[in-house]
């Protein structure tokens, strides 16, 4: 029988599972939720230096193939997330942390606090957050991503990693790939974020389904998920010497398989956890032991990687 047991940065995992940051982790409830999960580990959500209550509702809706959000970062503040992160019981799996700053000093700030708490928690730091009224997302202005990485890399030497937002030319994937790599300590790579900047209509009402930024949000969801293989593919092949996280599209045992394949190590769930519950991650787990079995293969790190091109 296949294990589903994987390493990751030193890390033991029972499951290559866990949830994309900004599903199932605002608070300590929905953070506990998780830790009696089938996840294999979870993260915090995406926090500021103070806390916000984010954008007005309705702000993320479901739809039959997705969903669109603009949250707006609503978040407890990153002392909230940082006090869970000093109680939590890594004996039991794995914790990320979520950083997404408004500015580079805010980044910097956080960092340094996670820094000194000296955790095993693992940083991933949001480069594509989308839906801040005002604020382009760093990831999307390759200048500002650099001097992101290099004033946060002063300050952190520890391993972290990077939440990326999708990108849809070669020309982006070389840049942003060619940025990432120069930072050894950028250890791994979450692709995607959702794809930014969509408009879901609802016909009978002729309007548009979230109150912010006039309908616009970001899609997740199936949606999104050949962009997120494409992501995932492209940035396993140009940075050899990080891991990468897939996050996107995944509602299914065989869609995790087709992230594994493509080159993640790991395999984040944001819109189908947030429609079905944790008790996915059960369901998950139990579908991609039936595939890997079915197809020969007896470990994660065997699968990884594994796509072929004709
Ligand atoms: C939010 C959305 C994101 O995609 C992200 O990366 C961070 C925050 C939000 O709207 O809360």
């Amino acid at each position: 029988m296949s294990t589903l047991s994987t390493r990751f940065l030193g890390h033991s995992f029972a499951s290559p599972l866990m949830n994309a940051s900004g599903v199932y982790c605002l608070d300590v409830t929905e953070l506990k939720a998780l830790e009696s999960s089938a996840s294999g580990s979870l993260i915090t959500k995406s926090c500021t230096l103070e806390a916000r209550s984010g954008n007005p509702e309705p702000r993320y809706i479901a739809t039959p193939l997705g969903s669109i959000n603009s949250m707006g970062l609503p978040n407890r503040g990153y002392q909230y997330y940082l006090d869970y992160a000093k109680s939590f019981d890594y004996q039991r799996k794995p914790l990320f942390m979520s950083v997404a700053g408004l500015s580079l000093a805010d980044n910097l700030k956080m960092i340094a606090a996670i820094r000194d708490a000296a955790l095993p928690a693992i940083v991933e730091l949001n480069l594509s957050c989308p839906n801040v009224p005002g604020k382009p997302q760093i990831a999307y202005d390759f200048s500002a991503m650099d001097q992101m990485l290099a004033a946060v890399t002063r300050e952190y030497t520890q391993p972290f990693g990077v939440k990326m937002p999708p990108y849809f030319d070669f020309a982006h994937f070389d840049e942003a790939a060619a940025i990432l790599n120069r930072y050894p300590t950028v250890a791994f790579v979450t692709c995607i974020n959702s794809i930014g900047n969509a408009l879901v209509i609802d016909t009978e009402t002729e309007s548009v389904v979230i109150k912010p930024k006039d309908g616009f949000g970001g899609i997740g969801g199936d949606y999104v998920l050949p962009t997120a293989l494409a992501n995932v593919n492209a940035f396993y092949r140009r940075c050899p010497d990080k891991l990468v996280i897939g996050c996107g599209g995944v509602k299914t045992g065989e869609q995790v398989f087709q992230h594994l394949l493509a080159g993640a190590s790991l395999v984040q769930v944001g819109t189908a956890l947030q429609e079905e519950g944790e008790g996915i991650f059960a369901r998950l787990n139990t579908e991609l032991s039936i595939i890997m079995a079915r197809k020969g293969y007896s470990s994660v790190e065997s699968v990884r990687g594994k796509l072929k091109t004709l």
